[in-house]
């Protein structure tokens, strides 16, 4: 049993050997938090844990709770806040009754984990009722046997004789004993995603959110709480991650006895939703993981998680394609004569699929028309999309095209036939952002519209691979479907409405690998990777800032989700030029493709490809699945290092990148991790990719698993004055 009970103390104890989570029912029927952290006995209860609390006035300080409500003497921010009809907004949620089941439920059209063995899993549900309104309350609880992993989320029921409105309804909310803590968060902008921002809790609430509609570029539904001395290899550690992708809000909050309060869910500031008698509210979905032994090892409990009981579908643990796309190469500049070439040279070069990026459709030469018109151009594409699509799998290559449903070009016929389908509000400036419009689709006659015209492009042609992209946040927000007081319900019922067109494209298309997009990491999100398990990470193909992005992602999500290109130099983004084999090796840590005019390359280029491509595939299992850590951070701006290793510890690559120089230095020693300490190791140099000659002799030949974790790699030992900036190096380890 992973989930077990204490009549005495009242105690719930979620534990799987790696992980304990203790709540309680208290003595006034609230749940209380008794303790999150490394595994407890579950033979034993924990009484003098768990402080006595009878109730605000004796111990405010002591006081921590699993879904605090509004108006009854603990003053943080609730987790749940209603206004009943009489226009009151006090509950108490109080204890009725719980069940513990094996395995694990899903959501009703949200994304969340699955188990697919009952044995993977114990699920713990709390019923709690306020008992004057009717008010039902179910906390769903979900640890997992192989991840140090909790999933939560909230059921409200309103079983009440009148109809009430939900302002605040958190997916997560968690109750720490001490503010010891640094916050951890992803934050940026377009082409900037992910760039780590660490900083000490302070009193008071700080944390990351979104308002925009989607989750954003610019903060990630995701935080770390670290101990201040915790970092990638050691220390105590807890992740937060919501399975959402439109507004969110995810934060700690610091009261003035050090107690800090964690919540995570739909961002109540762009929140309410109407429950009428008998209505029923899910949340989304938490994910909270736990780690005492750094942030690498909590990384690997969200990859696992992830990867394994997120994504679905049969692309879920499949190898994934080698991959062109056109974007780079030509913008929306391209005929099919010259899709034709850029394929042929792809195949040539082991690429495994190409890929037709935006400006295919209605009259679309830029970026400001045909948004909604998805009837292929024929001026460009003479036969159309099938044409082409056959043209291309002729040559042995396989073909994806990208769309971007949510959107509406006010020049377009679909804007003419229906110009109240963009969101908006009648009498006021309708703001457009990259020259287009956003449709509406909390309304369902909008979701049976894109279904329809996108299927019959998508069922028309052999296409194995679909981009789905969304390039602006949401604005005017309003539903000409939805009465007034339904209007705060709106971003919600947009991101539902995604949730469903996704559902029924990847129920429609199972053999489809869908990537998601938006403009780069604007929506990349443990939500969308319910559905579509890789993603367009950043629009930024400069591999250096690759290095950063990546490096922040791999926090929460797994390598196999990261879309990862090659581009042209100078890049497109930063007017920065880099060695290709330096751009490859970072590419390779991630689904390997590649986004330039494959024509513009020289033969000595295209050899170089050649090899990458075949080592990229004759690993890609490692490099897309294997165990993942952070060995160096690009944050020093010198030196960065990644590393995969096999499960069974019987092989790893790592990779070693230097990019400014600094002369006269001492050499790095990189420590590795996860190896088999009592192994020997034959250790080589990849030298298809460049490599100096030093590392080579410093390092390569049969070393032990403890002696390369202990004593590590020695690197850029010629004071980096032989390599220069921007060089890099694979190290390929193979256990004898
Ligand atoms: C933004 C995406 O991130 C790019 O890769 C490309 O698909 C463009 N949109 C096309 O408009």
């Amino acid at each position: 049993m992973s989930i077990t009970f204490d009549k005495e103390t009242q105690q719930f104890h979620l534990h799987n050997g790696g992980f304990s989570y203790i709540v309680q029912i208290l003595g006034n029927g609230y749940i209380g938090q008794v303790y999150c952290g490394a595994a407890l006995s579950p033979a034993r209860a924990y009484p003098l844990l768990s402080l006595p609390f009878k109730g605000f006035a004796n111990a405010p300080n002591i006081a921590r709770f699993e879904y605090p409500a509004y108006g009854n003497g603990d003053y943080k921010t609730p987790a749940l806040a209603v206004v009943f009809s009489d226009g009151s907004g006090v509950i108490e949620p109080v204890y009725k009754t719980h069940r513990i089941t094996k395995g694990k439920g899903g959501i009703a059209g949200l994304p969340a984990t699955y188990t697919e063995q009952d044995d993977e899993a114990e699920t713990l549900e709390l019923d709690l009722e306020d008992a004057p309104s009717g008010l039902k309350i179910t906390l769903y609880y979900t640890i997992f046997t192989a991840y140090n992993c909790v999933a939560r989320h909230a059921r409200i029921v309103n079983a009440g004789a009148h109809k009430l409105t939900l302002t605040s309804a958190m997916s997560l909310c968690l109750d720490l004993g001490d503010a010891d803590w640094n916050l951890f968060t992803f934050t940026g902008m377009w082409a900037r995603e992910f760039h780590c921002t660490d900083q000490r809790l302070r009193s008071g609430t700080q944390g990351v959110e979104s308002t925009r509609g989607i989750s954003g570029h610019q903060q990630n539904p995701f935080l770390i709480l670290k101990r201040p001395n915790a970092d990638d290899f050691s220390g105590e550690a807890l992740g937060f991650s919501l399975i959402y992708s439109g507004n969110f809000y995810a934060g700690v909050e610091v009261d003035s006895f050090d107690l800090s309060r964690v919540r995570l869910g739909i961002n109540p500031n762009t929140f309410s939703w109407e429950l009428t008698t008998g209505a029923v509210f899910d949340t989304p979905e938490a994910v909270l993981a736990y780690s005492g032994q750094g942030l690498n090892h909590l990384s690997q409990q969200f990859h696992g998680l992830y990867r394994n009981r997120l994504a679905s579908g049969v692309w879920r643990d499949k190898e994934r394609p080698v991959l062109l796309n056109n974007w780079e190469g030509t913008y929306f500049n391209f005929t099919e004569k010259k899709l034709l070439e850029m394929a042929a040279i792809a195949k040539d070069l082991g690429i495994e699929l190409f890929v037709l990026d935006d400006g295919w459709f209605g009259k679309r030469d830029d970026d400001r028309t045909s948004l909604g018109d998805w009837f292929p151009d024929t001026r460009k594409l003479p036969e159309g999309i099938s044409g082409l699509a056959q043209k291309i799998t002729s040559l042995g290559i396989k073909f994806g095209l990208w769309i971007e449903p949510e959107m509406i070009s006010e020049k377009s016929k679909l804007f003419e036939a229906h110009p109240d389908w963009a969101v908006g509000i009648d009498g006021r400036v309708r703001t457009e952002q990259r020259q287009q419009y956003v449709l509406d689709m909390s309304r369902s006659e909008i979701i049976d519209y894109l279904f329809d015209t996108l299927s019959k492009v998508i069922a028309s042609a052999p296409i194995s691979y679909i981009k789905w992209d969304m390039n602006r946040s949401l604005t005017e927000p309003f539903s000409r479907a939805l009465p007034p007081e339904r209007q705060g319900e709106f971003f919600h019922r947009y991101c539902l409405g995604v949730y469903t067109l996704y559902q029924r494209f990847v129920k429609a298309f199972p053999d489809i690998l869908f990537e998601s997009c938006c403009g780069g990491g604007g929506r990349f999100d443990a939500g969308i990777l319910g559905f579509a398990p890789q993603g367009w990470l950043s629009d930024d193909t400069d591999a250096v800032q690759r290095l950063s992005i990546q490096t922040g992602a791999s926090f929460a999500y797994p390598l196999s989700s990261f879309g990862a290109h090659v581009s042209a130099v100078p890049n497109h983004q930063t007017a920065r030029s880099t060695p290709l084999s330096f751009r490859a090796m970072t590419a390779f840590f991630g689904v390997l493709g590649f986004e330039l005019d494959p024509a513009k390359l020289t033969v000595e280029e295209k050899a170089e490809l050649v090899q990458y491509i075949s080592f990229y595939k004759q690993h890609r299992s490692l490099f897309q699945r294997g165990r993942f850590s952070r060995l160096h951070s690009p944050a020093s701006h010198i030196y960065a290092a990644w590393q995969v290793v096999t499960e069974d510890r019987s092989q790893a690559i790592v990779g070693f990148y230097k990019l400014l120089t600094q002369p006269a230095k001492q050499p790095l020693r990189l420590l590795l991790k996860d190896l088999d300490p009592s192994a020997i190791y034959e250790v080589s140099l990849w030298e298809d990719g460049g490599f100096d000659a030093m590392d080579k002799q410093a390092n390569c030949g049969q070393r032990g698993g403890d002696e390369l974790m202990r004593g590590g790699l020695l690197l850029d030992i010629a004071f980096g004055s032989r390599t220069g900036d921007f060089h890099s190096e694979l190290f390929l380890l193979r256990k004898l």
